[in-house]
């Protein structure tokens, strides 16, 4: 089936919808009009983390959100993340989870990822955050950002499962051997920065793929991710492109044009661990994100 309340059944059986708003680099204004916008115009996930500074916002979108569709909040599917400098014991990873809570306005999560690995404490996170599943908070765990080596670790220690991988994917980075080893495990890969933060619309082949359907450079991108069986997270604070970025359901390409767009795969990721030390939770990185410009074209994607 197509639309977007499709989902996909992750490893403990919950459905996710596999088409969402992401809230990154938007303020809790941006987050609050963009999430209610997205709300009534039919999406039913919504992406954010602490580490936007942003789930204030988010969750007050929510809250308009379902009001103006009429929908309760059973009816839609919220991912929010563990901040790098909230890991640590279940103590410290409670409380940041409980902070989240409030912040949203929400009593339950339906996804909760660790944001990014930190080394010295993922594992030790990962097990507060299974006790908060236990617990019924939240819906679903998962990870974000993690290579294979770093699975194999959690995966050695975690008593569940994670049900999601969040990982950049678009078309120039398309983590083949990570989306390989996560499959093999059952762990679902959802698709961050799918249009590679906006740059991949500039892209010469998904241009001319654009002119072929008569569809938007974003929707042959999101329609491609589609076919590849992936989740996605997709961002705008516009209303018009919140609505025509789901707009996907309408058209198909062809076999040979998700092969041409897989061929535009370069490995060339925008944000990794030296990128941001994302692993470091003293590193800065809520300051590097806030001066990252994602129009400059001399950014690798
Ligand atoms: N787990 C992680 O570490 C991680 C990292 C990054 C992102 N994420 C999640 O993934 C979400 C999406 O990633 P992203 O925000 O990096 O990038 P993205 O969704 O690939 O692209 C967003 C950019 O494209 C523009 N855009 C969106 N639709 C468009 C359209 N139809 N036409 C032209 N431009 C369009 C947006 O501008 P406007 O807003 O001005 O429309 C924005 O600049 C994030 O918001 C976040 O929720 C997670």
């Amino acid at each position: 089936m197509d639309g977007l309340h499709t989902t996909m059944t992750l490893n403990n059986g919950v459905k996710m919808p596999r088409l969402g708003l992401g809230v990154w680099k938007t303020d809790n204004h941006g987050a609050q009009e963009s999430v209610a916008a997205a709300i009534r115009n039919h999406y039913i996930a919504i992406d954010t983390a602490r580490q936007y500074g942003n789930e204030q916002g988010t969750g007050a979108g929510i809250k308009q959100g379902l009001q103006q569709a009429g929908l309760k909040r059973e009816d839609i599917f919220v991912t929010t993340k563990l901040y790098n400098g909230d890991q640590g014991n279940a103590d410290k990873v409670t409380n940041a989870f409980n902070g989240q809570l409030q912040a949203l306005g929400l009593d339950y999560i339906d996804l909760y990822l660790m944001h990014w690995p930190v080394d010295a404490h993922f594992i030790e996170s990962y097990h507060a955050m299974e006790q908060l599943y236990k617990a019924g908070k939240i819906r679903a765990i998962g990870v974000s950002n993690f290579d294979n080596d770093r699975m194999e670790k959690l995966l050695e220690a975690a008593e569940i499962v994670p049900a999601v991988n969040q990982m950049e994917f678009n078309p120039t980075n398309q983590e083949r051997d990570i989306l390989t080893f996560d499959q093999s495990h059952g762990i679902q890969l959802a698709a961050w920065s799918p249009l590679g933060g906006g740059r991949s619309l500039k892209n010469p082949v998904i241009e001319k793929l654009a002119d072929k359907y008569h569809k938007t450079a974003a929707q042959i991108i999101l329609r491609w991710e589609w076919q590849r069986d992936l989740i996605m997270v997709v961002k705008s604070v516009h209303e018009d492109r919140i609505i025509s970025n789901s707009q996907i359901f309408d058209f198909e390409l062809s076999d040979e044009d998700v092969q041409t767009i897989n061929q535009l795969d370069e490995g060339k990721r925008g944000l990794w661990y030296s990128d941001f030390q994302w692993h470091d939770p003293n590193a800065k990185i809520a300051n590097a994100i806030d001066h990252w410009d994602d129009t400059d074209p001399s950014k690798p994607l």
